[in-house]
């Protein structure tokens, strides 16, 4: 299968934050903005394999600061790793202020989406060719996410998440 560069898949959505988007104090509901993430990730994982895809786990998502009621909030997503059936999204979250038109970071996430034929049964997806600096950083990274998320998910033993070794040699 001939490899694709991040850029192939990246994808944007821009939201404004409406009342039902709220939880009491006015900001964005965190559910809100996974779920936002969610199908901008499944649309980046789409346009790198054109398979319908699934989310297999959401890894690393923390809310640095509220996001008030008017904000206007973009998702970026573009695949930073793809494995055999799976690959790693990685989004990153931008504020823009209402009267000031600044973008702020507010957070990254790395989903994982699996590829799956009409019974859903993880088909082969195209290799991922990182050519920027961070998509090479991001590529070199997603191996020990995915192995960090399959042992956190009770799907491997720490003997087979060698990426691990140094983490929990205290290293
Ligand atoms: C995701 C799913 C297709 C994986 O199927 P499976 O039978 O477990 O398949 P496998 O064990 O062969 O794993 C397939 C790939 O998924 C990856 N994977 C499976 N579970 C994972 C998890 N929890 N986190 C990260 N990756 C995972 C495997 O590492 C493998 O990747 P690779 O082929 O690139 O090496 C299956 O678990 C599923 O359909 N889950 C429900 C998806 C869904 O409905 N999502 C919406 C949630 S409401």
């Amino acid at each position: 299968m001939q490899a694709k560069s991040p850029k192939e898949s990246f994808t944007t959505s821009t939201h404004i934050v409406l009342p039902n988007d709220t939880n009491v104090l006015g900001n964005l509901m965190g559910g809100r903005l996974l779920h936002w993430m969610d199908i901008t990730a499944a649309i980046a994982a789409n346009r790198h394999c054109r398979r319908v895809v699934v989310t297999a786990s959401v890894n690393h998502v923390s809310f640095n600061r509220p996001i008030a009621l008017g904000d206007t909030v973009t998702v970026e997503a573009r695949i930073s790793r793809a494995f055999t059936t799976s690959m790693e999204v990685y989004m990153e979250v931008f504020v823009e202020g209402k009267t000031t038109g600044e973008k702020e970071k507010c957070n990254d996430a790395a989903y994982v989406f699996v590829a799956v034929d009409q019974v859903g049964k993880p088909i082969e997806v195209p290799p991922v060719l990182p050519e920027t600096h961070k998509e090479k950083e991001l590529f070199d990274s997603a191996l020990r996410r995915k192995q960090l998320g399959l042992l956190l998910a009770g799907k491997i033993k720490p003997g087979e998440a060698p990426e691990l070794k140094e983490l929990f040699a205290g290293k």
